[in-house]
């Protein structure tokens, strides 16, 4: 496709100006760059909050943000301020959800192999666990505190979606399968035990999943185990997923809650229905602009688009062979004739951005190239490969920029060692 970008892509506050140049939250992003340096991420603060905001009034109370999709403290006080709980899978996760000043009992922690340390200070806080297998059943025993804790179940589901990213399959490092038994013994050791509470069970099938069919599948087949337990709380995980690329349509997280609620009240289950989406609030929110610095044309091969970040500040298209859009925000509603591949700075060819980007014809040496949807899953798994620091975050609203997590400096590098 050679057209103009779709706004399907773009944060929910963009606009563009008579000249074509781009802004988010009233801030124009060309200007953005200038003053702080390329690679940059910019947040749509109010598009995170829209999205926080449709969670609340589709799932009610309880629904948590996925925090892995990204997270400092500015986003975790977003999220707190707009009545989400929020999901953290390990100490340092929820180390700084604390360090946002969100109360305990709002946070609910996750993970496969949380360690000793990890549940002690969880439990003593108040937080919510969800088990994960028997080895931590063990742990959680060990310690004297009470605790409210869902139990996570493998469904023996497939998820359409990446290997990678698939949960819901009995052959799963999370969770208890459901075929096996593990789940009743699970759910049985937990309610004999003094000292934890079952409030619900947990179910994730995976990540970024288009086919709201995957989750009514998820539920048919938890019903038989769920509805006789007359737990208070059936979470049915994140994966939500939304448009990278031209062409992509995802269900809005409306929709997925209209379908999850009727398959749960068609199973008959009582409980109350909540989700952790990570992507769906936070992907389309984000953006990221690069500076262009090398074009190399190889005649009758392919033109290279160098940037000056890479797969240090976006994994993804490394590691699950993700797609992404580009285009150039001085011309954004601009045709996009020209074929490229957009590579990073990185030392090794896998170090991609784009395959195949469609960009427009007059592409020059020097121009800020932005990537739409790179707001989950792109800061939160960002590295310092190649000794490259990592960007900074910027949240906009309403014409004005706030540094959230400043851009690492040279020094930052050297910080650990001694
Ligand atoms: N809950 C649990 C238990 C999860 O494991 C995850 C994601 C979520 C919620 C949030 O899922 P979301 O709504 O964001 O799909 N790095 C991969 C995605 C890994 C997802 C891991 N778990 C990627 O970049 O696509």
């Amino acid at each position: 496709m050679s057209g103009p970008l779709s706004r399907v892509l773009l944060p929910d506050t963009a606009s563009v100006d008579g000249r074509g140049r781009l802004s988010v939250g009233r801030v124009d992003l060309l200007d953005l760059a200038e003053e702080h340096g390329t690679p940059l991420f910019v947040y749509d603060e109010a598009h995170l909050r829209a999205r926080c905001r449709e969670a609340v009034a589709a799932f009610g109370d309880g629904v948590a943000y996925g925090s892995k999709a990204f997270l400092c403290r500015a986003m975790a006080q977003l999220v707190h301020e707009e009545g989400m709980h929020l999901d953290v899978a390990t100490g340092g996760e929820l180390h700084v959800a604390l360090a946002a000043g969100l109360p305990p009992e709002r946070i609910v922690l996750h993970g496969n192999n949380k360690s000793v340390d990890e549940l002690r200070r969880a439990c003593d806080l108040g937080v919510r666990v969800v088990v994960d297998s028997f080895a931590e059943l063990d742990r959680l025993e060990a310690l004297p505190t009470p605790t409210r804790v869902l139990v996570r179940v493998t469904p023996g589901v497939e998820a359409h979606t990446h290997e990678y990213v698939r949960t819901g399959q009995t052959d799963s490092k999370f969770g208890f399968g459901l075929g096996s038994g593990d789940a009743a013994r699970a759910v049985e050791r937990v309610l004999r035990s003094p000292f934890l509470e079952l409030v619900g069970i947990h179910a994730h099938i995976g990540s970024q999943i288009f086919l709201l069919a995957s989750f009514e599948n998820a539920v048919e087949a938890l019903a038989g185990f769920v509805k006789p337990l007359d737990v208070g709380e059936l979470c049915l995980g994140g994966g939500l997923g939304v448009p990278y690329v031209e062409g992509e349509e995802a269900p809005s997280i409306t929709e997925w809650a209209a379908v999850l609620h009727r398959a749960v009240a068609g199973a008959g289950i009582a409980a109350r229905v909540t989700v952790e989406p990570g992507r769906a609030i936070a992907a389309t929110a984000g953006l990221t602009l690069y500076r262009v610095g090398t074009v190399k044309e190889i005649p009758g091969v392919r033109t290279y688009v160098s940037v000056d970040g890479g797969m240090s500040d976006n994994p993804r298209p490394v590691l699950y062979g993700s797609g992404y859009e580009a285009f150039l925000p001085r011309v954004t509603g601009a045709a996009r004739p020209f074929t490229a591949t957009v590579v990073g700075k990185h030392c090794e060819s896998g170090d991609l951005i784009v395959r195949d980007a469609c960009l427009p014809a007059d592409l020059a040496v020097g121009d800020v190239l932005c990537t739409p949807v790179t707001g989950a899953y792109g800061h939160s798994m960002a590295s310092n490969y190649n000794k490259v620091p990592r960007p900074p975050v910027l949240f906009v609203a309403d014409g004005r920029a706030r540094v959230v997590v400043r851009r690492e400096t040279d020094d930052d590098l050297l910080r650990l060692d001694l």
